[in-house]
């Protein structure tokens, strides 16, 4: 057989972002509405799921806003429900909603940390059980978790609840992609750094000069940089990546 892309049939696609109301998952909404994709954004800041799904799709015809706060699942599972309801439930799914905390380990309080595993891996955990089911039956279908650098090799601005979260959401990513794997459903991670978002800028300035000065690439990275990688791994020419994290962080860490 000649060498090809196993691209599969390729119907309009159902994607869902979560915390698609701002930073980089707007920008991932953009990403796949270029894609040619419908988007659900889901956030806990509905007006600004609204506000984003409306600048991103003037008509509104292929953009949907849904509330929740990730943290409750009883809100996510009301949203999907909206959802499938409304279009189906989604066969592209982007883990993006999280919280960062800083501090040092022996300070971290027990319901922050709880927290922050709530809201960026149970979540994560929580819209994958959900979603994966359809896919599989399908048989085709794209998750994508956003992670961390943090994740990877620990972080500096970002406690160690944080970065345990991001290292879950990669060993997640993994053995969800093995399990998958057979029903034509890929899971992969992207680990973005520094990359310019109002989480960021909420750092100051000069912080942010003190990070792009340690960057190989001498800057910042963008949400629409991450986001681009997240568009190929939703992809029907992404079909043979499964199981990998992408590094999109200006060669700050290299493996
Ligand atoms: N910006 C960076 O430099 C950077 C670096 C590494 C990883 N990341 C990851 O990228 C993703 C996006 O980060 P960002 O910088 O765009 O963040 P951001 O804070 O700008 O946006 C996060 C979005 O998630 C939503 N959200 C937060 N908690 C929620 C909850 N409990 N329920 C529902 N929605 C919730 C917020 O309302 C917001 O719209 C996150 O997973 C983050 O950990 C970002």
């Amino acid at each position: 057989m000649a060498d090809a892309l196993d691209t599969g049939a390729a119907p309009p696609r159902r994607a869902l972002v979560t915390g698609a109301a701002q930073g980089i998952g707007r920008a991932i909404v953009a990403a796949l509405l270029d894609a040619g994709h419908r988007v659900a954004l889901l956030d806990r800041d509905l007006d600004g799921a609204r506000a984003s799904a409306a600048a991103l799709d003037p008509g509104a015809s292929r953009t949907l806003a849904l509330g929740a706060d990730v943290r409750e699942p009883a809100q996510v599972d009301a949203a999907l429900a909206e959802l499938e309801a409304a279009w189906g439930l989604p066969d592209v799914l982007v883990n993006n909603a999280a919280r960062s905390a800083g501090g040092r380990v022996l300070e971290i309080p027990l319901d922050e940390w709880d927290d922050v595993l709530a809201t960026n891996l149970r979540s994560c955990l929580q819209c994958c059980q959900r979603c994966a089911p359809a896919m599989r039956q399908a048989g085709w279908g794209r998750i994508v978790n956003i992670a961390s650098i943090a994740g990877q090799q620990g972080g500096v601005a970002n406690g160690a609840h944080y970065a345990a979260s991001k290292a879950g959401m990669i060993v997640l990513t993994k053995i969800l992609a093995r399990e998958l794997a057979p029903d034509g459903v890929t899971v992969n991670a992207v680990a973005p750094a520094a990359i310019r978002t109002p989480a960021l800028e909420a750092l100051g300035p000069e912080r942010v000069a003190e990070i792009a000065d340690a960057i190989p690439v001498g800057r910042v990275g963008s949400a629409a940089e991450v986001a681009a990688a997240v568009a190929y791994l939703c992809s029907p020419e992404a079909g043979f990546v499964t199981g990998a994290t992408i590094d999109v962080n200006g060669g700050l860490s290299m493996r």
